[in-house]
């Protein structure tokens, strides 16, 4: 597919052109676009070896038209800016349109947008940075980084930008995004409700009972569905993870009942419902309100009770054309107890994680699934990453 790389005025920018040659080695055509601080760091002549091509730099240099951001536009499937400068960031977040690249920038889709931002700790930390980060996130726009260690300015913090490896993933997971986009179902005007991540279930006032869920698989279904145009309800328990997705709304919870309130609350208002959380079965049947003292030498019994279903509820809840998704991690007899537990909670459609192959399953990138239908059908993914595997249900489920 075709990339531009730009690449903005921080020392970063010196690892500019093994960017370039990971995406050209992987197939990508790349042409490279810098602006006049940029070429301080790195120089023109790399640039154009590596992507074999001009660089665009001069809005007007060899340009009849002065629109050739216009036509690099067209022939763009994705930019990556990298480095991205903060003033780079300032720029695009606020519509500036002053040089070559800010330019091009304004005049595409920000979905195809990748920034690797790179810049001194505390400018990345500052509140009008971490705004224009939120509000180019919130448009579409993809961000990778940046990582913590040392900065060129001999502190340690959070400011380098990511490994050319880290940005190149992330590159092509966006191609290959935008590539089968178009095989997702459109779901404007649909709502659709997610859950995500574990459940923590409190035994006194600094402990839990909870589970080793990431909520990755949960997150990839929301920005897949959002992908497709739905407004999405995502409820996640306890996670590290970010979303700023346009048209996911997040409802954080911690504890199975709180997400059994939020999930039936807005059940009624949604098109379909996918449940992905690894939700407690049991959670202590008294909760101490200060931290409990260990007994001397004696063990310590916990009485569990039973948490409510939430997808038999929804089950239970379900009109009409409303369509319900669950999840299922079975060890023995995986098909067939799938299959029951699909007829049991009048599913649609059960996804079987498989726990038997290495690289599936719980805070890993990847898993392998099959999707079976209330009507015999099934479908096997093969292992891939937790965003195709998110995008192949959304095309199941809701097309
Ligand atoms: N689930 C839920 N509420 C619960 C427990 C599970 O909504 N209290 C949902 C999960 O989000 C998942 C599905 O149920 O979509 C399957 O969870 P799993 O733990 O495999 O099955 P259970 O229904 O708990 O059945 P069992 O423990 O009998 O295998």
């Amino acid at each position: 597919m075709h990339v531009v790389v730009g690449i903005t005025g921080g020392i970063a920018a010196y690892k500019a052109p093994e960017v370039v040659r990971q995406l050209v080695k992987m197939g990508h055509e790349v042409r490279c676009a810098a602006t006049e601080h940029a070429l301080r760091f790195v120089a023109r002549c790399s640039l154009e070896t590596v992507s074999a091509a001009p660089l665009y730099c001069d809005l007007f240099e060899g340009n009849r038209h002065s629109t050739e951001h216009i036509s690099i536009k067209d022939w763009a499937d994705l930019v990556v800016v990298a480095p991205a400068t903060a003033n780079c960031l300032g720029k695009l977040a606020s519509g500036i349109a002053d040089d070559a690249l800010s330019t091009l920038l304004l005049a595409v889709d920000p979905r195809r947008v990748l920034l690797a931002p790179a810049m001194n700790s505390q400018m990345w930390a500052h509140p009008a940075v971490q705004r224009n980060v939120a509000m180019l996130r919130g448009w579409g726009v993809g961000m990778v980084g940046p990582d913590e260690g040392q900065l060129a300015c001999g502190t340690e913090g959070r400011g380098r930008m990511a490994e050319p490896s880290a940005i190149v993933a992330e590159a092509d997971r966006m191609l290959s995004a935008l590539r089968d986009g178009d095989g997702l179902p459109r779901l404007d005007g649909q709502r659709w409700l997610v859950t995500a991540g574990p459940t923590y279930e409190r035994i006194d006032s600094v402990r839990f009972i909870g589970n080793y869920s990431s909520g990755k698989m949960g997150f990839a279904l929301a920005e897949a569905l959002a992908n497709a145009g739905a407004a999405v309800e995502l409820v996640c328990g306890p996670t590290s993870l970010a979303m700023n997705r346009h048209g996911v709304t997040r409802t954080d919870v911690e504890s199975a009942v709180q997400m059994y309130d939020a999930a039936t609350s807005l059940f009624p208002r949604c098109d379909g419902a996918i449940l992905s959380a690894a939700v407690a079965d049991y959670r202590p049947e008294h909760v101490a309100d200060h931290k409990l003292k260990k007994q001397g030498g004696e063990g310590l019994e916990l009485k569990l009770v039973q948490n409510p279903d939430i997808l038999a509820e929804l089950g239970r809840m379900k009109q009409g054309s409303q369509r319900l998704v669950g999840f299922a991690l079975e060890t023995d007899n995986e098909v067939a107890n799938a299959e029951e537990k699909l007829r049991r909670k009048h599913l649609d459609y059960i996804v079987l994680n498989s726990l038997r192959d290495a690289g599936a399953g719980f805070g890993v990138d990847t898993n392998k699934v099959t999707i079976l239908a209330a009507d015999g059908a099934r479908e096997e993914s093969g292992l891939m990453s937790k965003h195709d595997v998110a995008r192949l249900i959304v095309k199941t489920v809701a097309s």
